[in-house]
């Protein structure tokens, strides 16, 4: 299937310059949500994972389904203060902005392998954070999974040590 077909660009949002990447165009097609997220697991499933971990909001509608379609668990990566329990916590930049992200301490068992899922890999600051959280908790981090690689903005770079995955590349 052609993912790109059902990506909608919005220039400049939310600043001037910036060709926003819109999933909701995609997430609204059934048929073509299902497709993306059953192409995502095909990519991992050797993997042996035991479970997918994403980022707030986007990364949830990503790793969420893709945990379910893996027959694991998903742990949510939330921004700050969100969470109810004992949580570990990393400050990151992202294309525009600051933010914190924060885990439970129990979310992840020592040795457990953990894929990291999110919508879209841009400068790679979001992952890199959820990558050291989910090893500061004794997670072994066995890749990372994007339905969107903005390939410009060179965030793979930042991610040597792990296997990347991306269903489409701008
Ligand atoms: C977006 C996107 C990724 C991140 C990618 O999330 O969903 O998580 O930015 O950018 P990076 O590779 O430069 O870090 P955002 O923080 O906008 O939050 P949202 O999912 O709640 O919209």
């Amino acid at each position: 299937m052609d993912f790109k077909q059902f990506i909608r660009v919005i220039p400049d949002f939310p600043k001037p310059g910036i060709r926003f990447k819109d999933i909701t165009t995609l997430l609204k097609n059934g048929e073509a949500y299902r497709a993306a997220i059953e192409a995502m697991k095909q990519a991992v499933e050797d993997k042996r994972i035991d479970l997918v971990a994403g980022p707030e909001a986007r990364g949830f509608v990503v790793g969420a389904p893709l945990a379910l379609a893996l027959g694991v668990g998903f742990v949510p990566i939330r921004k700050s203060g969100k969470l109810p329990g004992e949580t570990v916590e990393a400050s990151y930049d992202l294309e525009y902005g600051k933010d914190m992200l924060a885990m439970h301490k129990d979310a992840i068992r020592p040795g457990q392998r953990v894929l990291i899922a999110d919508d879209l890999l841009a400068t790679g600051g979001t992952i890199s954070t959820t990558i050291k959280l989910v090893r500061q908790l004794g997670g072994e981090v066995v890749g990372a999974a994007f339905l969107i690689e903005l390939g410009y903005l060179n965030g793979r770079d930042k991610l040597t040590d792990i296997d990347v995955f991306s269903l489409v590349t701008y």
